[in-house]
């Protein structure tokens, strides 16, 4: 593994928690502060991670096939965009990473846990967040939220409140006793959840260096 120099946070949560808003919040804060920072995603971080991220929308897949196209993003994320501006020092802010994996298709689609796991390790090349921001929310008042976007709804927001409760019961179990993890009340304002992930974020930068 090449060495890293940057710092990771990788976003989590259930579609609707407000992550993508939330890390762009954070992005703006930190280019504020004259930061060096990238913002980023999964899946769709790259040009054929954009195709890719089409599939995993609109296509009925096989769950060990949607999870290998998961981990196919990954593996283009990692390798063309996390690991070069780790390198050039820089803080990477990335909406959602391997635990998605973990709890979608772990958690709510059933697949085994220890593959994941291996093809994960395998596809990161080492690589792990420094600080994961879990943005934790009921079920309800994140579907409440998706309805509220009038957009149209892609294949994983038209699972049902059973899928989304056992992929919340996914993250939980993935995240608690984890000491890099921020576990953030994903009901609160956007702006309030932005100083707070901030705070955590300097203080574990700083240190880091
Ligand atoms: P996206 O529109 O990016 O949703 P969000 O803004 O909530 O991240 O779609 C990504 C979808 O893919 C989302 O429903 C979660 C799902 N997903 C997985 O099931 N496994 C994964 O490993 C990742 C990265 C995402």
């Amino acid at each position: 593994m090449e060495k890293k120099s940057g710092f990771l946070v990788a976003f989590e949560g259930i579609d609707g928690s407000g992550k993508s808003t939330l890390s762009r919040l954070v992005f703006n804060a930190l280019i504020a502060r004259s930061i060096p920072v990238i913002l980023t995603k999964e899946p769709g971080g790259t040009p054929a991670g954009q195709r890719i991220r089409t599939i995993v929308h609109e296509d009925v897949l096989t769950p060990q096939a949607e999870f290998l196209l998961f981990a196919a993003d990954r593996s283009e994320h990692i390798h063309n965009v996390i690991m070069p501006a780790l390198q050039d020092g820089k803080i990477v802010l990335s909406d959602r990473m391997a635990d998605s994996s973990r709890a979608y298709q772990g958690y709510g689609r059933g697949i085994d846990l220890h593959l994941i796991d291996k093809v994960t390790h395998w596809v990161m090349q080492g690589i792990e967040p420094d600080l994961i921001v879990y943005c934790k929310i009921d079920a309800e008042t994140a579907f409440k939220r998706i309805v509220q976007r009038k957009q149209e709804l892609t294949l994983f927001e038209k699972e049902k409140t059973t899928f989304f409760e056992r992929v919340i019961e996914g993250f939980e179990k993935i995240f608690s006793g984890k000491s890099q993890v921020l576990v953030v009340d994903a009901t609160l304002p956007a702006e309030v959840l932005c100083a707070q992930v901030i705070a955590e974020l300097c203080h574990r930068w700083e240190s880091n260096v």
